[in-house]
């Protein structure tokens, strides 16, 4: 049986994490998108250190093994934003386990009351991803992000604390 838990990432994450975060298959769908240099993936990390209260940065193991990366940033009051992606080699089913296991330690152990996304238009496979969570699309910002010239929608998804609740009592 496969054991899956979230642990904060610490400095040597920061290789592995820059290699997930270069690789063209997650690339593509991040807001920023050029190559990321080591130097820049280090002054980011620890900017993110300096604010322990506003932003979780987060690994997802199975099997004690790193399979992907999980970004928690505080909005306002006790909402977060969430971005995340796992290790470009890893199995079908590894997004849904980290989904499953980042948004019951970000309810439970860091008590937020709402975790939303924003997703690219041409993200398919995380529309999909939220929507299978159970998230709600609150809302689509128009032309909100530009690549190469083209403008892309973002979706917003937000799901609130008491709904995954219900949710889970449910199953
Ligand atoms: C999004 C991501 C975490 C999903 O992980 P995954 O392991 O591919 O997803 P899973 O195999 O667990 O599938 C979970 C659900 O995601 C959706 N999904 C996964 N692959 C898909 C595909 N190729 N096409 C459409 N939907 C897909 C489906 O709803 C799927 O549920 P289903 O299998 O019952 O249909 C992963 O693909 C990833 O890291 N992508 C790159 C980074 C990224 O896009 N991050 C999010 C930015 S908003």
């Amino acid at each position: 049986m496969n054991t899956a838990r979230i642990r904060y990432a610490v400095e040597s994450d920061l290789p592995l994490i820059l290699s997930w975060r270069n690789h063209p298959s997650i690339k593509k769908y991040m807001y920023t998108q050029h190559d990321i240099t080591m130097q820049e993936h280090k002054e980011w990390f620890e900017r993110c250190l300096s604010q322990p209260e506003d932003i979780h940065l987060l690994m997802f193991l199975v099997n004690e093994k790193s399979m992907g990366f999980i970004n928690f940033s505080h909005d306002k009051f006790d909402v977060v934003n969430w971005g995340f992606y796992i290790s470009p080699d890893a199995p079908k089913g590894t997004g849904y386990a980290l989904g499953l296991s980042a948004i019951e330690f970000g309810f439970k152990t860091l008590k937020f009351r709402k975790i939303c996304g924003q997703v690219l238009s041409f993200n398919e496979r995380s529309i999909n991803f939220h929507k299978k969570l159970g998230f709600s699309q609150e809302g689509i910002f128009k032309e909100q992000f530009v690549n190469e010239k083209n403008y892309y929608d973002v979706y917003h998804f937000g799901l609130l604390k008491q709904i995954w609740a219900q949710r889970n009592d449910g199953n």
